[in-house]
């Protein structure tokens, strides 16, 4: 099934209450975390993630661009995360992090950066929820979609082949190239500005649905 993921970094900061309301018809939420030392930026954190449970049912899935993931896990399953996706690349071994994430009884997936081949999932395909292709460079929204990263899509669906995990696709989505990553396997479509950069944002995710 595909589901459709507003990332909120291009939301109004301002008046997030209601950005989540107006998203009603998405399946996930997809909340962006930047530390401004793995990315060039800094987002929002555990507060503000914990504030906007309150007010949405929508599945939390939160995508952690932080150099030390391991020791903030437990702070983003309790603010109310359901999947935490982090980057291979970070600081933190991989396997201690995906197991804090279960022990934490929360979803968890593997994110990888534009640079890092798609063989870097292997180790972890017996371990994980989900796994998260960057199709930008990560740190920034209302980048332009990389092309490569449909390549890569299909090289990670054959390594899932019968398992059941999830392929996220996240960086520079539009109703444009939504088709193209969807027939290269992805499954959850993270869309900020296409969603939130239109006045009717109920409307774009019937958009890029169809
Ligand atoms: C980039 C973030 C993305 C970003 C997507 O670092 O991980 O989730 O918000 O935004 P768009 O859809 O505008 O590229
Ligand atoms: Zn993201």
């Amino acid at each position: 099934m595909i589901k459709i993921a507003p990332s909120l970094l291009a939301a109004d900061f301002a008046n997030l209450e209601k950005e989540i309301k107006d998203i009603g018809n998405a399946d996930f939420v997809h909340l962006d975390v930047m530390d401004g030392q793995f990315v060039p930026n800094i987002s929002f954190g555990i507060p503000v993630i914990k504030a906007l449970r309150k007010h949405t049912g929508l599945t939390f899935d939160v995508h952690l661009m932080i150099k030390n993931p391991l020791k903030y896990i437990k702070a983003f399953a309790d603010a109310g995360a359901d999947i935490i996706t982090f980057h291979v690349e970070a600081d933190d071994d991989v396997s201690d992090t995906i197991k804090e994430i279960k022990s934490c009884q929360k979803k968890c997936g593997i994110v990888l950066s534009p640079d890092t081949p798609a063989e870097a999932v292997i180790p972890y395909l017996d371990m994980v929820d989900m796994i998260l292709v960057m199709s930008v460079y990560p740190g920034f929204g209302g980048q332009k979609y990389i092309p490569a990263s449909a390549d890569k899509l299909k090289k990670i669906k054959e390594y899932i082949g019968q398992r059941d995990i999830d392929l996220e696709i996240d960086g520079g989505i539009t109703a444009d190239n939504v088709k193209q990553v969807i027939d290269a396997g992805a499954n959850v479509i993270v869309a900020g500005t296409s969603v939130f950069g239109k006045e009717n944002r109920k409307e774009a995710i019937e958009g890029l649905r169809k």
